[in-house]
Order: C-alpha cells, then sequence, then structure tokens
C-alpha cells in the first residue's frame, strides 16, 4: 500500500496539481457539465495554464497542500483553503506551513500571462438557476460567523479510497486546531465530500438537493453544507 505525505504547493506543482484537479472533479456530474464540448484532456491542458498563477495568488489568504506518493513523489490530491479578515490579527502570518513559497517578480509576471492566455470559458449559465439557492444557503451560512473555507478537496481517482482526503483534511483541521485565534471551518460538499466530512466528524448544518433533470444529469444536483468548529 502506498504511503502518502502531506506538503505545501510551490509554483513548480502547477501542471501536477492542474492534472488532479480536472480528474477528480471531472467524475463530478455537475462539475462536468458546465464544459459542453470539451474534453477532460483539453480541459486539464488549458487549467495547467491558470494553475500555476493560482497557486501564487492571494497569499496573505490563501492555504494550500499537496498529497504526495512517497515511493513515487506523484501528486495525488490537493487542498486549497481561504483565511477570513480578522480584526487584529495577521492573517498572512497564520498557518506558514501551507503558504506557497513566494518568487520572482519576473516569474509571478509570467505566471500571470499564462493563466490570461487559458481557454476558461465554461459554460455557468447550465446551472445557474441551480446554483441559485446553493449560493443563497451558502451566503445565509458564512454571514453567521468567519469561517475558514475549504474550497477545494480533490485526489485522483487513480487513489481513491486510500485515506489521501482524510489525510489532506486532517493534516488541515490539526493545523488550524494549533492556531492562536479559534476559527471554524466551512466547506460547502458535492455527493463524493460527504462520506469524508462525516468520517471527520464535521458537523452538517445544511443542505439544498435539487432534481438534477433539469440540466440534464441523471443525478441529483445537491449541495451539503458543513462546519468544523475549533473547540471541540
Ligand atoms: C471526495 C474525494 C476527495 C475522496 O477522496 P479519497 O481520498 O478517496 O477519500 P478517503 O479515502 O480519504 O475517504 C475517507 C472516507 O470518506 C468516505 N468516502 C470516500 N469516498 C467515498 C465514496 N466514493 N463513497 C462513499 N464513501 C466515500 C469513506 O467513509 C472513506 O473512509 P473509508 O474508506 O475508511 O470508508 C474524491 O472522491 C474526489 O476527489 N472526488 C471528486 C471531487 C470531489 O467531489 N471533492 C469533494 C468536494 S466536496
Amino acid at each position: 500500500m502506498p504511503q502518502y505525505a502531506v506538503q505545501p504547493c510551490t509554483i513548480d506543482d502547477g501542471a501536477d496539481i492542474a492534472r488532479v484537479h480536472v480528474s477528480a472533479f471531472w467524475t463530478e456530474p455537475a462539475w462536468k457539465i458546465i464544459w459542453p464540448n470539451k474534453t477532460r484532456e483539453y480541459v486539464t491542458n488549458e487549467c495547467k495554464k491558470r494553475m500555476p498563477f493560482n497557486i501564487i495568488t492571494d497569499p496573505i489568504y490563501r492555504r494550500q497542500q499537496k498529497a504526495v506518493d512517497t515511493g513515487t513523489g506523484r501528486i495525488v490530491g490537493y487542498a486549497r483553503w481561504t483565511l477570513p479578515e480578522l480584526d487584529g490579527v495577521e492573517v498572512g502570518s497564520l498557518w506558514p506551513g501551507a503558504k506557497a513559497a513566494e518568487v520572482s517578480g519576473e516569474r509571478k509576471q509570467a505566471a500571470a500571462e499564462a493563466s490570461a492566455s487559458a481557454d476558461w470559458a465554461y459554460d455557468g449559465q447550465v446551472t445557474s438557476e441551480l446554483d441559485k439557492a446553493v449560493d443563497q444557503m451558502k451566503k445565509e451560512l458564512l454571514s453567521k460567523k468567519q469561517y475558514i473555507v475549504l474550497d477545494i478537496l480533490g485526489v485522483h481517482p487513480d487513489v481513491w479510497r486510500q485515506g489521501v482526503a482524510n489525510l489532506l483534511l486532517n493534516s488541515g483541521l490539526k493545523a488550524i486546531r494549533e492556531f492562536e485565534v479559534k476559527l471554524d471551518v466551512f466547506v460547502v460538499a458535492k455527493s463524493a465530500g460527504v462520506g469524508v466530512y462525516d468520517k471527520a466528524g464535521l458537523k452538517k448544518v445544511g443542505e439544498v438537493i435539487q432534481d438534477g433533470s433539469s440540466v440534464g444529469i441523471d443525478t441529483d444536483y445537491a449541495a451539503w453544507f458543513y462546519v468544523w468548529e475549533a473547540e471541540n
């Protein structure tokens, strides 16, 4: 059984993280439908142009980690978190172990240009009606307090059910538990994530389940909202 380790990301991981990200989410019917007439390979290649810049963007608030197969060095999972704005707290100094290494201005400029050249024109109209209800509940729940939001958790399908998501999630929660300031975590789960968040002990605080047939998917168009409380 391979062993996996959680590590910070660098700009050089961009292409590999793009591969993992698109391979993981392409399995999600509600994600795939916003790319009509595009193949997974095409979207992966466009994502590869964007991901290096994404990794170095917003260094004050963005935290991210990769899961690596320690035997082969292959990146197999990726998690991205966003810290909230906090009065009286220097947010940029929190969780240094999940900050992407800084790069030169020149490198940043090149990454920005590559990102801008990507075709990322997905069709958000396809799901926009269904997304309204999801967005509204998300907004309501997020208005209650300042959360760290887990924006992305994706694992390459080749290594599913080997504990990689669990490792990335728990590594993040462990770091967050050690912050001097107590911060809870919020995440919107799609169906594949439900088992992961249940197993890690997050609390389900809401759900929006809609019929997916209106957008051509044969499953529900569903979102579950989870919270993890730092005091627990
Ligand atoms: C969801 C996802 C991240 C899980 O990654 P993973 O590395 O396979 O998850 P783990 O092996 O750590 O599983 C942890 C637990 O979650 C649950 N779980 C994971 N995948 C599951 C599945 N397909 N069906 C049912 N339960 C599942 C199980 O309880 C599992 O524990 P167990 O294997 O001991 O029973 C992965 O399937 C993925 O990337 N999916 C596409 C993207 C996505 O939906 N991300 C989540 C967004 S909210």
